[in-house]
């Protein structure tokens, strides 16, 4: 039985700060320290040597992120950040001209810009409009396929209300209009927002690629992504960057042989950010001593209890309340947000503005106390 006492321990953020932010940035937590710390220690001390230690590290951590989401270890690349990943993807499916990417209106940058990018090469991007409330309906989606889609690209759970995106409905009407078409749709997931927080198990869904990085939900230190790209799909995306490390024999320096790996790691090209990686195993391990279902639990508890007690206090709420669309984010408006958000940092409460509203987006280690202290400082 866990306790909440322990898990914040394991945070040194909450004896400074009420941290309600992990949607922007996380804090890192003491297991990442002591494995960098022995990272460090080693480097410092010994270089090079033994490197084998830290290639077996990054292979251990791509078994532990492909068992977190239920894939194979050949499905999991290292990338650079979610951007990175997504254009990995954008530049790496043989695009022709005249077919079109369709993305929700609401999405972050990351998720905009590698499918605009395409725009030179006459691929469309049409976007899926979200309702007056900023939510979105699969049926706008399901008519917004024609027979030139060719991928379909969301968040999990949209950056700026939270809304979890149904991804069983989205993923079959893909499946039903590839059918309709004759033709693979590709569907693609950007999961930044809430892998960490809720479960997640790529076997439910008929997805072919995930892109998250790690420095929110998951906990890690910035530019620690990683890529799932599905291994029925993995022959029809080329390497767009590629390096040393592309190919199958990769440590045989002075021989060239350009025959590319076949795995999700033919997409990382050269050396690798072993410091991210090292604070991807620290999360993967302190998640797994603490249990999905156990974190799950909590973010949605604290995020179902933030917006009760906002309701109360009138405040309104721009997130949806079904519980279908929950998620560990939670956007709020109060009468004056300027004056509110400045009241709430300058007291040591850690947030986010985001369009017209607050955001506070608890993780597990946070508490109902610190949720009723925001409170107490916004009346
Ligand atoms: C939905 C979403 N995607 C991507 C990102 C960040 O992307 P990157 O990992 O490239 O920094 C964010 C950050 O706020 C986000 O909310």
């Amino acid at each position: 039985m866990n306790n909440i006492e322990d898990v914040r321990k394991n945070f040194p953020v909450t004896k400074n700060l009420i941290y309600l932010d992990n949607a922007a940035v996380a804090p890192v937590h003491n297991l990442t320290k002591k494995y960098m710390d022995e990272y460090m220690e080693h480097f410092l001390n010994f270089g090079l040597k033994d490197y084998a230690k830290w290639a077996d590290f990054t292979e251990a951590t791509r078994e532990k992120l492909a068992q977190f989401i239920n894939a194979k270890p050949n499905e999991i690349a290292f990338v650079k950040n979610t951007s990175a990943g997504l254009s990995i993807i954008a530049n790496g499916i043989d695009f022709k001209h005249g077919e079109n990417v369709i993305i929700p209106d609401i999405e972050f940058p990351s998720n905009v810009y590698p499918w605009l990018n395409l725009e030179r090469k006459g691929v469309k991007t049409k976007f899926w409009k979200s309702d007056e409330k900023g939510f979105l309906d699969c049926k706008k989606l399901e008519e917004l396929i024609d027979c030139n889609t060719r991928l379909v690209s969301i968040s999990w759970i949209e950056f700026v209300n939270g809304f979890k995106n149904d991804l069983k409905a989205i993923s079959q009407i893909i499946k039903n209009k590839s059918n309709e078409f004759g033709k693979k749709i590709y569907f693609c997931v950007d999961a930044i927002q809430d892998l960490g927080a809720l479960k997640f198990d790529i076997n439910d869904y008929d997805i072919d690629f995930v892109v998250a990085d790690g420095h929110k939900w998951l906990l890690t230190l910035e530019g620690a992504g990683f890529m799932y790209c599905s291994e029925k799909v993995l022959d029809g995306v080329h390497p767009v960057s590629v390096g040393w490390k592309t190919v199958k024999d990769a440590l045989n320096f002075t021989k060239i042989d350009f025959d590319i790996r076949q795995g999700a790691d033919k997409f990382e090209e050269g050396s690798m950010n072993i410091a991210g990686i090292t604070s991807m195993e620290a999360s993967m391990d302190l998640f797994s001593q603490y249990g999905m279902d156990f974190v799950e639990e909590r973010v949605l508890e604290l995020s179902d209890y933030a917006i009760s007690l906002f309701e109360e206090k009138g405040f309104n709420i721009a997130s949806c309340k079904d519980t279908k669309h929950r998620s560990g984010i939670v956007s709020f408006t109060t009468p004056d947000i300027e004056k509110d958000f400045l009241k709430l940092m300058s007291s040591n409460v850690q947030l986010s503005k985001r369009g017209p509203n607050l955001r506070i987006s608890p993780h597990f280690y946070n508490t109902k106390e610190e949720i009723n202290r925001l409170v107490e400082l916004l009346s």
